[in-house]
């Protein structure tokens, strides 16, 4: 009612006069023929793991809609296309985006890869998500910070998800981002408000002009002004709709539109533990709530940009796999009945965005992982047994095959107990998933 007369309207436009003039990221669909962007939210056995506990909707031909919001030149798309292709998905993919612009580079990327399994749809997907949908699988990375009201953008999306659904999301985070808005404001107070080149020139004329001591040249851990070329500095510093968000934010953001926050990624970065040297107060953030944690561990990090988590609707019950000891067998957590366990033998690991051999290579050198986490490196401790495993893991054989496939085989309980020491830390750095063979309920 009244949309007309709402801020909203008016403001999507200057936001889609940005990406008119400017679509982000910066891409060519001739770079397709060299590499597949990756990354997350939505590389799909991420979305297997946080979103349908290790069950995949797709397999076994099930029909699978997904829905970009967003898209912009078409990252997340290209991947989610591709991922369903190579699986043999039936999968039906469905594009929007405010700017022509951004939509015909996606275009052109899908094109260059001959895949055929999107619709593409110009337009706010507040007003239109809800004629395509209902969807199993919604990304919306790097969107929902750029809306008038982020709030109303997110219970679009969520009507637009389907009972046994969830999104893959991406919002700027605040503390990392110090000096972005110092640099918002300025352009603000020299009413540099006019779009496109002219305030891309005065924008960099401000940038040259920062001393040393200003946040933003003091803050190492943002640089898209720097590699992102024109695109990649006006959508840091000059975008005129644009927020930010603490983790007790985020967990405001996902309550109000009926959702529940599932996981951040990678889960680690959200550990408190991590940053935390002094036992004492180590022993204290350990005893902290998890929503707690997750503020703590932002808090101490001070490194995190932007925060990728996945949701779910508030009274889905399925839970991200998480392996146990119990007794001597390994069992992971099911999905739906938090009481029910299923024993962790029968279930395959995959590895996620990170090359086997390379990885058991290192671990066997040092008997530990080193993960970086913008800037901060953390070592983590692998059971001995870790490199034989990781080289064993190839996406199709279940941990058991795994054990059988060691000459002598392994007796089970010692075998299982290092299988759920090498999930905790891979699975919890983003490393490594476990699926059900045959996409059957865990
Ligand atoms: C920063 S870009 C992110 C693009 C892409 N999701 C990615 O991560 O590479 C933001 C995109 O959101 C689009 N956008 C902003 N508000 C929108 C809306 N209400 N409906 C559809 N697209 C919107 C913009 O046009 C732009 O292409």
């Amino acid at each position: 009612m009244n949309r007309l007369k709402t801020p909203r309207k008016q403001n999507t436009s200057r936001t889609r006069a940005q990406y008119e003039t400017f679509p982000y990221p910066e891409r060519r669909a001739e770079e397709e023929d060299q590499r597949l962007i990756t990354g997350s939210p939505a590389d799909w056995g991420e979305v297997v793991h946080y979103i349908f506990g290790g069950r995949d909707p797709g397999a076994e031909g099930n029909p699978i809609r997904i829905l970009v919001a967003g898209g912009g030149t078409g990252d997340a798309l290209v991947m989610l296309a591709q991922q369903a292709q190579d699986r043999g998905a039936n999968a039906e993919i469905v594009y929007i985006d405010l700017s022509e612009a951004s939509r015909k580079i996606a275009q052109s990327r899908i094109a260059r890869r001959g895949l055929e399994n999107v619709t593409f749809v110009t337009g706010s997907f507040v007003d239109l998500a809800a004629d395509y949908g209902p969807f199993d699988y919604i990304d919306c990375c790097g969107v929902l910070h750029h809306l008038p009201d982020p709030d109303a953008g997110l219970r679009a999306l969520a009507q637009s998800l389907k009972p046994g659904g969830g999104m893959g999301l991406m919002v700027y985070a605040t503390l990392g981002r110090t000096g972005v808005y110092h640099m918002q404001e300025m352009m603000q107070r020299l009413s540099a408000e006019a779009g496109g080149r002219a305030r891309l020139e005065t924008g960099k004329a401000l940038f040259e002009s920062l001393p040393p001591t200003n946040w933003l040249k003091r803050n190492p851990f943002v640089n898209d002004h720097i590699q992102g070329g024109d695109a990649g500095f006006y959508d840091l510093l000059l975008h005129q709709q644009d927020r930010a968000y603490r983790v007790d934010e985020v967990y405001e953001f996902v309550k109000q539109a009926g959702l529940r926050l599932q996981s951040f990624v990678e889960p680690m970065r959200y550990d408190p533990e991590i940053y935390a040297t002094d036992p004492a107060i180590r022993k204290q953030v350990a005893a902290l709530a998890p929503q707690a944690r997750h503020a703590m561990a932002e808090l101490l990090a001070g490194n995190i940009t932007k925060h990728i988590f996945y949701v779910l609707k508030a009274d889905n019950k399925t839970a991200v796999p998480a392996m146990t000891l119990q007794g001597q067998k390994a069992v992971v957590k099911p999905r739906k009945d938090a009481n029910a366990r299923q024993a962790a033998a029968g279930l395959i690991p995959y590895l996620g965005r990170i090359e086997g051999a390379r990885l058991a290579a290192s671990v066997a050198k040092s008997g530990q992982i080193k993960i970086n986490f913008n800037g901060f490196s953390v070592s983590c401790k692998l059971p001995p047994a870790s490199p034989a495993i990781i080289s064993r893991i190839d996406g199709v054989k279940t941990f058991e095959d795994i054990r059988q496939s060691f000459a002598p085989v392994p007796d089970a309980p010692s075998f299982y107990a290092q299988i759920v020491a090498l999930f905790s830390v891979l699975s919890a750095a983003n490393l490594m998933f476990v699926r059900q063979p045959g996409g059957k309920d865990l």
